[in-house]
């Protein structure tokens, strides 16, 4: 049986129409299944009109004391849910309660997690603007540099509709915070199949988001609490003592070359940077991935470095011009290598850290 979950605050505007079509989307299909709403004390009834419905579709309420955040809202409707697969959808009709159909067919045909996602081929966003469009693919970034191992797969961790087996969540320690709860079941559960299912999400007619600075704030605790608690942050801390290494091989090797032994510097930045690149993909090999790395892995150490070398072009790039302007400038050499290392690593940080982390990562 599948047990949807639908957390509402403030949503008597659209809430019948969600749970009838929620229902004729799992007739549609022949699922068995109950409602949990799991309600925060909305003032706008929309409780009273969930128990409208009850003769008409087989939906429960859950009355929390107060906004407690849609997250935790999910959890606690699945203490009380009987099904053997939880799906979470919105009320507001943004996630299309029809999607429920082919989520239920992949978790039917062997998925554990299937997720409704923006950000495969048929998915989409229907008319955002580019600013919510940045703030949303920001955001998504952020979670895949905290969890690039992890959602190196997804497509849309940030989906707020999906399925997933309860057995898939047996000992995983749930703590979310804020919205993102398919974050923390990513990061925390035991699902072998992930299947993606492409859907548009739709505008909002009715009601209001209930989206706010508050819930941003959350986001980014969430995630600095998703770090320590995966151990992705001793991850962190060993990727970041070896590009110290790397960077001060960089440096070190750079000075000698144009000082000590008189080269050119225009031959010398590319092989103190390659040098140091080397560095970094040994440590990383050894000692910082060594515990990621899965036989499904890119396979083989030298696959692994063409990928690692193509992915750092840019940063030694970037280095590389900035090392020259700084010579041109400045002329101090040292000085120059430096400022070098520290662009070429702030655009690795920026925009590169999931793809060098995932050359370590399955390849699915
Ligand atoms: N019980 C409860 N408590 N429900 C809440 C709370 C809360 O504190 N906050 C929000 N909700 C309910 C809303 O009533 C709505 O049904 C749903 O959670 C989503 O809230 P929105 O405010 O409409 O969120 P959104 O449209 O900006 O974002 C949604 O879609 C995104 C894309 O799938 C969320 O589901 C995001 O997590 C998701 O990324
Ligand atoms: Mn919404």
């Amino acid at each position: 049986m599948i047990s949807v979950i639908i957390p509402t605050y403030n949503e008597a505007a659209v809430i019948q129409e969600a749970l009838r079509r929620a229902a004729a989307a799992l007739r549609s299909v022949s699922e068995e299944f109950e409602i949990v709403v799991v309600d925060d004390s909305s003032a706008d009834g929309t409780a009273e009109r969930v128990e409208a419905l009850a003769g008409e579709v087989p939906v429960r309420i859950l009355r929390r004391p107060g906004r407690l955040g849609l997250a935790t809202a999910v959890l606690d409707g699945g203490v009380t849910a009987r099904g053997d697969v939880w799906a979470v959808m919105d009320a507001d009709l943004q996630h299309p309660p029809e999607v429920l159909a082919p989520l239920a067919k992949a978790i039917r045909e062997g998925a554990d997690l299937a997720i409704g996602s923006r950000y495969v081929a048929g998915g989409g966003t229907s008319d955002w603007t580019w600013v919510r469009r940045m703030i949303s693919r920001t955001a998504t970034h952020m979670a895949a540099t905290v969890l690039p191992l992890k959602l190196a797969s997804v497509g849309d961790p940030m989906s707020g509709l999906f399925m997933i087996r309860k057995s898939a969540l047996e000992n995983a320690q749930l703590n979310p915070l804020g919205y993102k709860i398919l974050l923390e079941i990513i990061a925390k559960a035991h699902y072998k199949n992930l299947v993606e299912v492409p859907y548009v999400f739709q505008e909002r007619e009715k009601g209001a988001s209930k989206l706010g600075a508050r819930q941003y704030l959350e986001y980014l605790q969430h995630l600095l609490r998703l770090a320590v608690g995966t151990g992705q942050l001793w991850s962190w801390i060993r990727y970041g003592a070896v590009a110290l290494a790397g960077a001060m091989i960089d440096i070190a090797l750079f000075v000698f070359l144009v000082k000590k032994a008189g080269w050119h510097p225009t031959p010398a930045l590319p092989l103190a940077i390659e040098v140091a690149l080397l560095n970094n993909f040994f440590w990383s090999e050894a000692f910082t991935f060594r515990s990621a790395r899965t036989p499904a892995s890119n396979p083989g150490v030298w696959r692994r470095l063409a990928r690692y070398e193509s992915i750092c072009i840019p940063g030694a790039g970037l280095n590389c011009v900035v090392t020259g302007l700084w010579m041109a400038l400045d002329g101090g050499v040292a000085n120059a290598a430096a400022a070098g290392v520290v662009a070429g690593g702030a655009l690795n940080l920026l925009i590169n850290i999931p793809a060098i982390w995932r050359t370590w990562a399955d390849r699915k």
